[in-house]
């Protein structure tokens, strides 16, 4: 695991997006893989910038996101399949029909059947080139919250208060609208990606990102699974680095 502190959450962006660039140079139907959350916000706006500069072009690649809630119509603004499309497709040029998220909104299948037809779309796609994360305040990565297996594949969890609480503030900071259940790329699933940036930005995340990095690998912080990935470089603003040794 490579550790970057970086002065801003635009110089983290431009570090992100190098490393995409770099991918789509060799392969241009590269498959990203997207997060949603206030983390990789100005990696999108960067990306968006670099295709409108004709410095990268997405048009070939595809994309899956890590996570979805159960519980929301497809259609409302906080569905992590909009925010996708808001945040990241409506900024650069991929194709959209080649974007996928978790969907919990298929009645012929099961939750569950929905999860293991997610595992096997990202590996007829060939798996996730570039991984970008983000980390829960309580060392989640996607929706994979503590105390879970390590190797899980796609699957329906649960929420934890706390997570629950940290994003009470897409639902205008109302805890009860915020779903309890969601589908999920399992810890598994994610360290299959070839690559992968994980942002954290913030004193918020300072406690989960020591534990992610100095903590044994444990489920009781998700992320710690990272410490195993051949590939892996935590991006961390000055704030969300400040409890390392
Ligand atoms: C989002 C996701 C979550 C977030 C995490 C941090 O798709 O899987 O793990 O990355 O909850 O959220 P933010 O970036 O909003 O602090």
């Amino acid at each position: 695991m490579q550790i970057e502190v970086l002065s801003s959450e635009a110089a983290i962006a431009v570090a992100v997006v190098d490393q995409i660039v770099a991918i789509a140079e060799k392969k241009p139907n590269l498959v990203l893989g997207v997060a949603t959350g206030s983390s990789p916000l100005a990696v999108y706006q960067e990306l968006g910038r670099r295709v409108e500069a004709g410095t990268l072009t997405l048009a070939a690649a595809s994309a899956f996101a890590l996570d979805e809630y159960v519980g929301l119509p497809p259609d409302h603004p906080e569905s992590y399949r909009q925010v996708i499309e808001r945040e990241f497709v409506s900024r650069v040029d991929i194709d959209s029909a080649r974007v996928q998220a978790p969907n919990p909104h298929r009645p012929e299948l099961s939750l569950e059947e929905a999860c293991a037809d997610y595992d096997r779309a990202i590996a007829a796609a060939g798996g996730v080139d570039y991984q970008i994360l983000g980390i829960g305040s309580d060392g989640h990565i996607a929706f994979n919250e503590p105390g879970g297996p390590l190797d899980s594949r796609t699957h329906v969890g649960e929420l934890t208060l706390q997570t629950r609480k940290d994003n009470a503030r897409f639902f205008e900071g109302e805890l009860a609208a915020v779903p309890t259940r969601c589908l999920t790329q399992g810890l598994g699933t994610i360290m299959e990606a070839r690559q992968i940036g994980l942002i954290a930005l913030g004193e918020g995340k300072a406690r989960a990102v020591r534990n992610m990095i100095h903590g044994t690998v444990d489920p009781s912080c998700p992320a710690s699974v990272l410490q195993r990935h051949p590939n892996a470089t935590v991006y961390l603003d000055p704030a969300a680095a400040s409890l390392l040794d």
